[in-house]
């Protein structure tokens, strides 16, 4: 078990690079299962959850290897169409290997994905959709037993919500189905962009529109290739959010400030000066924060759930009161009480959290409850006065590529101990 400790207060500067974008390479990662040869993505971030898809990966019999960012993949043979229990439940991402078995074999069994808790996270959508696709699926004890015995079939699936996941799973599957596949009412999340750019590199045909619908015409084998996967959106928001907390002033490089748009425009109502040019993103937090307008999450290009918890963190020192409404997860404020140990003020009534900004935090004794509510945690902390110890972050590596070193680069004092 390990621990942060965080001694706040002290302002960020310099410039950092963002890592690659977690919910892009564990969809990718997924892919390379569909190629028939040889795959390198570069820009793979060091996190939990990668090294649990490459587990995933090898238990299917691809060969895998990961150094200093870049990924091997040799998907020539695929020995076994069942990924076991234990690693299913690892995490969310998991279950986007059941659309790239079934295409590339024809069957897969699996169990349902784990993932943080963020309320009920069914997998309905991706269900129905891939059934849509041909496949027959029946679940005994727990375990979903999948088979397209006729082959994959393309078809029109209309999507009830944009899931990401549910437009990922059926992406991959469709690559290689029999006609075309048109999602309408898919995800527009950019790594739904990244995927299909993924697939062009090994041959699909792939088109996403910015309205929200996918196009995928199958194809009998797709090949190898090399892919670079796109940089962090969540975790540049956050260190942006650390650095608005904190005060002082950062450049984020090798980002896509486009990918931020909604974000960026919370921080400037908060009174942060935010620039960019090309793959560059200059934050500077000089005077005290202000609340914000109401912030609602929605799917993009609105202003994502990902991003909330760390911008809570940052608004809980803004003068005035801010309101947040959660609309994509039922259980995504379980970070309030934790920042409540720091002295923050904030109340929730079902989806809605409403933040009076405070003078002051204070260090102290605190634990992630998940991925992006950890970060949420750190962030608090930098702007805190006093040591924090957040403990549980495990969940917190799932997501950040050693995240005391990133923010050590940027003037705070932060170690990680053996609990
Ligand atoms: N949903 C259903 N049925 C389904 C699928 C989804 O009811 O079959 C519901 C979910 O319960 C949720 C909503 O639809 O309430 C959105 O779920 P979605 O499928 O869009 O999310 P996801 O694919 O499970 C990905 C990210 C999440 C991110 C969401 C929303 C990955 C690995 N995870 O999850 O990232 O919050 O999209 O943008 O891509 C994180 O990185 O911390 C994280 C949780």
């Amino acid at each position: 078990m390990q621990k942060l400790i965080i001694n706040g207060g002290r302002r960020l500067g310099g410039e950092i690079k963002v890592q690659g974008a977690k919910n892009s390479a564990l969809p990718i990662l997924a892919g390379c299962v569909l190629a028939g040869e040889k795959v390198k993505l570069y820009n793979i971030p060091e996190l939990s959850d990668v090294f649990a898809a490459l587990r995933i990966l090898s238990c299917l019999g691809v060969r895998c290897t990961y150094e200093n960012g870049c990924v091997t993949a040799d998907p020539t043979v695929i020995e076994s169409v069942c990924v076991p229990d234990a690693l299913m439940r690892e995490m969310r991402s998991s279950i986007v290997f059941l659309g790239a078995v079934l295409a590339r074999t024809g069957e897969c069994r699996l169990t349902f994905p784990g993932g943080c808790e963020l309320g009920p996270r069914p997998i309905d959508m991706h269900i129905r959709a891939l059934r849509q696709l041909g496949v027959s699926i029946t679940e005994k004890y727990g375990e979903l037993i999948c088979s397209c015995p006729h082959g994959v079939k393309g078809t029109v699936i209309n999507l009830p919500f944009p899931s990401v996941g549910a437009t990922e799973n059926i992406m991959l599957c469709a690559s290689m189905a029999e006609g075309e596949t048109v999602i309408n009412n898919a995800a527009r999340e950019p790594e739904i962009e990244d995927l299909a750019g993924f697939l062009r590199t090994i041959g699909a045909k792939v088109r996403v529109s910015p309205s929200g619908t996918v196009r995928i015409k199958g194809v009998k084998t797709l090949h190898g290739g090399e892919y670079t996967v796109m940089p962090d959106r969540i975790c540049a928001a956050t260190f942006m959010a650390a650095a608005a907390a904190a005060g002082g002033e950062i450049t984020l490089k090798g980002t896509v400030p486009s990918h931020l748009n909604a974000v960026t425009e919370v921080f400037e109502q908060a009174g942060c000066l935010v620039a960019d040019s090309e793959d560059k993103i200059f934050l500077s937090a000089k005077k005290p924060l202000r609340a914000v307008r109401e912030i609602q999450t929605l799917p993009y290009p609105a202003f994502p759930t990902d991003a909330q918890a760390p911008i809570m963190a940052m608004l809980t020192k803004a003068e005035g009161t801010s309101v947040i409404t959660e609309n994509i997860f039922t259980s995504r404020f379980r970070h309030v009480d934790e920042l409540a140990r720091m002295g923050a003020d904030i109340s929730t009534e079902g989806r809605t959290a409403v933040i009076r900004g405070v003078k002051k935090l204070y260090g102290a004794k605190v634990m992630a409850p998940d991925l992006r509510g950890g970060a949420a945690l750190v962030c608090a902390a930098l702007a805190a006065e006093g040591e924090t110890t957040v403990t549980n972050i495990k969940l917190i590596d799932r997501g950040y590529e050693n995240i005391e070193k990133t923010l050590t680069e940027l003037g705070a004092d932060i170690r990680r101990e053996k609990s």
